[in-house]
């Protein structure tokens, strides 16, 4: 995707087309394209002029997933913009250097309007990061990864929620080739699928290195051959590749190694196992498929050399100032298959616009133990704050999931916690959102909110 920088942002959702079929194209919704939008970049301590041009004949909203920014300006559902309207947000950027993205929220239409191509990345940037020796020349050593599942119907248009997704779309293209240069490269991987979780890694075990997730650097990078991201989760990654120029690596979804802990147990007379979004027979379910093919070429003249040994250093609130545990239960009303169907409730309850579920006190310290009733995992996000896990199921989360999270996977049975800290935008009246991300769930009511007061 095209890079938009500056302090001022314009951003066009648009109606569009797309051929990615033979036989005819599939109608779209695009941010100043057909699908998908530019990658915006953003610099921490900026004043930044967002312009949203809603030029579709519906309502939509613009969401800044992950950016620190006040709730009436977050883009959430209460930030409606109207058919042929323009919501034009001031924002500070308060953000760590790290990997964002932005969607509608429009509440009921967030699925359909991300499944149709609305979505795109944002690139915070920091002094601190700059100064640490890590590529980041756009479209030359520092990638987007977008990946996203997409089910067609007959007429090749886009199915909204279906549990038969099969096509992949990386950055909106269908098995995509990259030539990357024979080097240490990043690449900053996005889920941006509505519902399938990936566990990403390359061909032959290749090692990689996280360097960051949803909302930061980590301390350090962290050696890994596998990583599992759900919906909404970004992952910031190292792969050195100076030993392969002229071959091709390809990047995996290994599904075969998706653990039945988390995915929820097999249901009898279902392909269930391996997957989270369906109960059902899906090509995609407990398989091993390419998300992307590197082509390695000639490495460029500004390579770096090594992996550094440190990144940053994370400052976790303390749990002891901690002033409240909040008790979040996920569950289901669901009769069909037991627990595995929905509709899926928090605390026993489906969203209502009108309902503030709590609030919490500026400048607090609050733990969220997030308990998962039911018998797949869903992914929690909260809005406009980052956390960090304090244990999953009792466990203290691996390396790569301590640093600042703004989504997290809570597995099927098991709780979360989850500290953060409330530190800014105090607003009576314009409540922050809790749900999951699986955008089948949110729409259907799997979502809460709460103000800063
Ligand atoms: Cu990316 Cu409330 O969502
Ligand atoms: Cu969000
Ligand atoms: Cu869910």
């Amino acid at each position: 995707p095209p890079i938009l920088e500056g302090k001022q942002v314009n951003l066009h959702v648009q109606y569009g087309s797309m051929q990615f079929q033979a036989g005819g194209p599939t109608a779209t919704i695009g941010i100043n394209g057909n699908f998908l939008g530019p990658t915006v970049i953003l610099n921490q301590g900026d004043s930044i002029q967002l312009s949203v041009y809603n030029d579709l004949d519906e309502s939509t909203t613009m969401h800044w997933h992950g950016l620190h920014v006040p709730a009436r300006l977050d883009g959430s559902p209460h930030n409606v913009i109207q058919a042929h309207t323009v919501w034009s947000p001031r924002i500070k950027v308060l953000d760590q250097a790290s990997t964002y993205w932005y969607h509608p929220h429009l509440h009921g239409k967030t699925a359909e309007q991300v499944t149709k191509g609305a979505a795109g990345m944002i690139i915070v940037r920091d002094n601190q990061e700059s100064t640490l020796n890590l590529p980041r020349n756009y479209g030359i050593d520092d990638f987007p990864i977008v990946i996203q599942s997409r089910a067609f119907d007959t007429n090749r248009q886009f199915v909204v929620n279906s549990a038969d997704d099969h096509t992949l779309l990386i950055n909106g293209t269908i098995d995509p080739i990259l030539k990357v240069p024979a080097q240490i490269i990043r690449f900053r991987v996005l889920n941006g699928s509505t519902n399938r979780v990936y566990n990403i890694g390359f061909q032959g075990n290749q090692l990689f290195y996280q360097i960051a997730s949803d909302g930061g650097l980590l301390d350090a990078p962290v050696a890994l051959t596998r990583l599992m991201l759900a919906p909404g989760e970004r992952a910031e990654l190292l792969v050195n590749l100076s030993g392969l120029k002229d071959q091709s690596l390809d990047l995996f979804s290994f599904g075969s190694e998706l653990p039945n802990g988390i995915y929820g147990a097999a249901v009898p007379g279902s392909m269930g196992v391996g997957s989270i979004d369906g109960y059902s027979a899906n090509i995609l379910n407990g398989k091993d498929f390419k998300l992307i093919r590197l082509s390695v070429t000639a490495p460029t003249t500004q390579a770096i050399s090594t992996i550094p040994s440190n990144l940053i250093s994370n400052k976790k609130p303390d749990p002891s100032k901690s002033s409240v545990t909040r008790i979040i239960t996920l569950s289901t009303s669901g009769m069909g298959m037991g627990n595995l169907s929905g509709p899926f409730l928090i605390n026993g309850q489906s969203f209502s616009m009108d309902r503030i579920d709590f609030s919490a006190k500026l400048g607090a310290t609050e733990i969220w133990q997030i308990s998962n009733q039911t018998a797949i995992a869903h992914p929690f996000h909260i809005h406009g704050l980052q956390f960090f896990i304090s244990d999953i199921g009792g466990a203290a989360p691996d390396r790569s999931r301590q640093g600042r999270k703004d989504v997290v996977l809570v597995p099927a049975m098991q709780s979360v916690r989850l500290i953060m800290k409330l530190d800014d935008f105090l607003d009576p009246e314009i409540p922050y959102m809790f749900h999951c991300h699986m955008l089948s769930h949110e729409d259907d009511g799997m979502m809460g909110q709460f103000l800063v007061t």
